[in-house]
């Protein structure tokens, strides 16, 4: 059994997914209210519980042999933020992950967490990568940098308001990556020696200047690349303008600051040797990432499939009761 932390997001889902593809056996922790129900149909089972509380932490690894840990925090919210997800729920899922026995801890961790400073988005998983290595655990830690779908972000809003915001620095050095690519190597490192208990910066295949990603994102859908500047010092100045409105905005633009400021190139070959898997070319990538829309922003699929389920049992396990019969949960969660 493979337990995916973070199993609904960006990456998580597609880590998911590629794991049932090869049908290997996935519990997916995922928090009451969150947007699990987009999993069901690859048959993984799910674990409700939240990192915040260690003792869901412990049961949900019950049988586990392998962790791929996917969870992060893109914008913080209330209570659940940087600090307490990242970093004390990252030291409390490798613990328990220790005191289970599990054989090999795959955690994604993200670049510039060395050069981050006091950044919460960066120094936060920087004690997690710290405490994994220190935990005794089997484990790999991976490092990307941007996705190529936040270039597809950028370009939907080009597509939406003719125009975006391009922020950090245009010179950048970057090598994004397809989540579905990254997903494939998180899946790789579960069993493969070459990168057993390795710090390992990942990326994709070609290496661009942010600029240039963004404007080949573009012209791979058809869209100009319009664009205004948001430089790093432009963004800091954001930070500290957006303050009075809590940390939630400061420490988002803080962390793009860095993200698209940050060189965060990779070897696309020397990664090809390692892992042996061919990696998406970025046009096809852009293609890809622009088209192929999470579930969740499909309107129709929203329309017609989204009943918000709340499984009674605390583990479910897929085929021990119709989803229809499923009743109905509480609403979404907001936090
Ligand atoms: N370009 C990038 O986005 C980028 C670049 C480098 C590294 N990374 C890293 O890659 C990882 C995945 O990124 P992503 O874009 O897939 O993130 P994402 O879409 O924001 O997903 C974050 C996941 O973490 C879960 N989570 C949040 N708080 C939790 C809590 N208290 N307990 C349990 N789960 C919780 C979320 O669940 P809910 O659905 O319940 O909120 C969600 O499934 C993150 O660690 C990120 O830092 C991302």
């Amino acid at each position: 059994m493979i337990l995916v932390t973070g199993a609904t997001g960006r990456l998580g889902h597609q880590v998911v997914r590629v794991l049932r593809s090869v049908g290997l056996d996935v519990r997916c922790l995922v928090r009451k209210g969150s947007e699990y129900f987009w999993l069901n149909d690859t048959g993984s089972g799910y674990f409700f519980g939240d990192l915040r509380d260690p003792a869901s932490i412990g049961r949900a690894l019950r049988d586990v042999k392998q962790v791929i840990a996917c969870h992060g925090v893109r914008v913080e919210r209330t209570d659940n933020d940087h600090r307490r997800v990242n970093a004390e729920g990252s030291v409390a899922l490798f613990e328990a992950a220790k005191a289970r026995g599990v054989e090999h801890l795959v955690y994604v961790s993200c670049a510039g967490v060395e050069n981050g400073g006091d950044v919460p988005a960066f120094s936060s998983k920087r004690a997690a990568e710290e405490a994994l290595v220190a935990s005794g655990l089997s484990y790999t830690i991976l490092r990307p940098g941007l996705f190529v779908e936040n270039f597809a972000d950028l370009a939907r809003r080009v597509e939406t308001n003719g125009n975006v915001f391009l922020p950090g620095a245009p010179d950048t050095a970057v090598s994004p990556i397809l989540a579905r690519d990254l997903a494939l190597l998180a899946m790789a490192s579960i069993d493969l020696e070459a990168v057993k208990n390795r710090t390992l910066a990942v990326g994709g295949p070609e290496t661009l200047t942010v600029r240039t990603a963004f404007e080949r994102m573009c012209a791979a859908n058809g869209l100009p690349a319009a664009s205004w500047q948001m430089p790093p010092a432009g963004l800091r100045a954001l930070a500290a303008i957006s303050r009075p409105l809590g940390r939630r905005w400061t420490n988002h633009a803080r962390a793009l600051a860095v993200y698209f400021s940050q060189p965060s190139a990779v070897d696309g070959a020397e990664m090809t040797r390692v892992f042996g898997i061919p990696l998406t070319p970025y046009d096809e990538a852009c293609r890809g990432a622009f088209t192929l829309r999470h579930p969740s922003e499909d309107a129709t699929a929203r329309e017609e499939k989204v009943v918000h389920r709340q499984f009674t049992a605390t583990i479910y396990e897929p085929g021990t009761i119709a989803w229809d019969d499923l009743p109905a949960g509480p609403p979404p969660r907001r936090d």
